[in-house]
C-alpha cells in the first residue's frame, strides 16, 4: 500500500496537472476586447446579448445580468413582492446569501432541515414551518442538484406561497427533464469564479412573470422603471439598488455561455466516473443522484460513514477525523475542502436577530412570534455538515477522465490507508 502523501508518501495528483478553471481561449479575448475599446463600458451590447442568450439557452422569457448571485436574490424576493416582516422558508443547510437575501428585504427567514442524503430542503418539513406570515421559499438547489421540485410546487400552490430557486450553483442541472431556473416563479444564478458557468463575479435573475420581472428591474437600476438603455426619467420610483453589471463581465460571461454545453457534458462524464467508480469503500458515503435529476456535480460531495469505521461519537472528535480525512485527500493534490462547516441557524446573523442593528427586522411587530434559531432542530444539517468532504472545480473543464481516474485513485488511497489517519497528526 502506498504511503499517504501528507504523511510524505507520492501525490497522486502532481502539482500542475490539475488545469484552471475556467478555461478561457481566444474567443473570450475576442470578445473581452471588444468589450474594452467600445464607447460603452457600462451597459451595452454585450449586456443585453449575455441577456438574450442566457435567456433563450436556460428557457426563460426574462433574464437580467446583475453583479452578483446574491444581488439576484434579493432581486427575487422584491419581485415576488415580499415585504417587511413576512416570513420565508429557505433550507437550513447553504451559502449564506440564500437566507440573507430574506434579510435584505426585511423579511424574515424560517429554516427547514435538509434530507441527509440529497442535502436539500426536506419537502416533508416545510409544512410544518408554515405561518400564517410565510409568502415564499427560497429553494436551493445546492452542489447543483435539483430540490424535489414536483412536492415543492405542490405545496406552494395549496399554501399560495412564491417559489424563489437559488440555482447558483445549478447551471444546466436538471429535474425530471426541465432546466434549474425554469420551475419557480423566479431564480437566481451566480457567476462567480467558482461556478460552473463564470465571469469572475457576477449574476443573472430569471422569470417568465412580467410583473415580478418589472418589480426585480426597479430593484436592480436606482428604483428606476426604466432600464439603462431606455428612456430614463431618472425618478426613484421604489427603493432600489445598484446591482448592474458591465459590459466586460458580460463580454466574458458570452463566451463562456458558448462554451457551456461542452464543459457540462465533461463535467457531468467526470462525476459519473466517481460515481460510478466509488462505491462500496468502507467509511465513505457517496452523493446521491435521485431518479429523474441531472446533477451538474458543481461540487461532488463524500461523507465520511464515522459509524462503519468505528469513530468515536464524540461530536468534536468526528469533525476533527473528517477534517484530517479532508486534508489527506488534498494532500494528494485533489482540491478537497469542507464546503460549509456551519448550518445557516448557527451563524450569528440570524442567532443574534439584529440584521440592521436595533433587533431590526424581527422587532417588527409581529413579525418574531414562534421564531427561534435553535441548531438542534435541524439535525440532518448538522450530522450533514460535520461529515461532508467537497471535491470542488478538480473535475471541470479542460480536466477529462484522466483526472476523473486519478481522483478516484486519490480518494481510494486515503479511504485504503484510513486506520493511519491521525487527526493528532494531521492537524497540528
Ligand atoms: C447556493 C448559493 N447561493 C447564493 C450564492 C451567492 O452568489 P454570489 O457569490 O454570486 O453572490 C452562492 C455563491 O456564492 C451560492 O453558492
Amino acid at each position: 500500500m502506498k504511503e499517504l502523501a501528507i504523511y510524505g508518501g507520492p501525490k497522486t495528483l502532481q502539482d500542475g496537472e490539475v488545469k484552471n478553471w475556467p478555461p478561457v481561449d481566444k474567443s473570450d479575448e475576442a470578445l473581452v476586447l471588444d468589450a474594452l475599446y467600445a464607447a460603452n463600458q457600462t451597459r451595452g451590447k454585450h449586456s443585453l446579448a449575455f441577456e438574450k442568450e442566457f435567456a433563450e439557452w436556460n428557457g426563460n422569457k426574462f433574464a437580467v445580468f446583475t453583479n452578483s448571485g446574491t444581488a439576484a436574490l434579493h432581486m427575487g424576493i422584491a419581485g415576488c413582492g415580499i415585504g417587511a416582516g413576512d416570513h420565508v422558508l429557505v433550507t437550513s443547510y447553504s451559502w449564506s446569501s440564500s437566507a440573507t437575501c430574506i434579510l435584505h428585504h426585511d423579511a424574515i427567514p424560517i429554516f427547514v432541515d435538509i434530507d441527509f442524503d440529497t442535502f436539500l430542503i426536506d419537502p416533508k418539513k416545510i409544512e410544518a414551518a408554515i405561518t400564517p406570515r410565510t409568502k415564499a421559499i427560497v429553494v436551493v438547489h445546492l452542489h447543483g442538484l435539483c430540490a424535489d421540485m414536483d412536492a415543492i410546487m405542490d405545496i406552494a400552490k395549496r399554501h399560495n406561497l412564491y417559489v424563489i430557486e437559488d440555482a447558483c450553483q445549478a447551471h444546466g442541472a436538471m429535474y425530471k427533464g426541465k432546466k434549474a431556473g425554469t420551475m419557480g416563479h423566479c431564480a437566481a444564478f451566480s457567476l462567480n469564479q467558482n461556478k460552473c458557468l463564470s465571469c469572475g463575479e457576477g449574476g443573472i435573475f430569471v422569470t417568465n412573470d412580467e410583473n415580478i420581472y418589472n418589480n426585480a428591474c426597479k430593484l436592480w437600476s436606482f428604483g428606476e422603471t426604466a432600464r439603462p438603455e431606455q428612456s430614463r426619467d431618472f425618478h426613484a420610483y421604489a427603493l432600489g439598488w445598484m446591482y448592474r453589471n458591465n459590459e466586460l463581465t458580460a463580454a466574458f460571461a458570452r463566451g463562456q455561455l458558448a462554451k457551456y454545453d461542452k464543459y457540462f457534458e465533461m463535467l457531468r462524464a467526470n462525476g459519473n466516473y466517481l460515481y460510478e467508480n466509488l462505491n462500496g469503500i468502507k467509511g465513505m458515503l457517496q452523493p446521491y443522484e435521485p431518479e429523474g435529476c441531472v446533477h451538474n456535480w458543481y461540487n461532488y460531495n463524500l461523507r465520511v460513514d464515522f459509524d462503519a469505521l468505528g469513530i468515536s461519537t464524540d461530536v468534536e472528535a468526528r469533525v476533527r477525523f473528517r477534517d484530517a480525512v479532508c486534508r489527506a485527500i488534498a494532500a494528494e493534490g485533489v482540491n478537497a475542502c469542507v464546503w460549509q462547516r456551519f448550518i445557516l441557524p448557527e451563524m450569528t446573523v440570524f442567532r443574534a436577530k439584529n440584521a440592521y442593528g436595533n433587533g431590526y427586522p424581527w422587532s417588527i411587530p409581529g413579525a418574531d412570534e414562534g421564531v427561534n434559531y435553535i441548531p438542534e432542530e435541524f439535525p440532518n444539517a448538522l450530522r450533514y455538515s460535520k461529515c461532508h468532504i467537497s471535491i470542488v472545480k478538480t473535475l471541470r473543464a479542460p480536466n477529462g477522465l484522466d483526472i476523473a481516474e486519478k481522483v478516484a485513485d486519490a480518494v481510494t488511497k486515503v479511504f485504503d490507508n484510513i486506520n493511519s489517519i491521525d487527526p493528532e497528526k494531521i492537524l497540528k
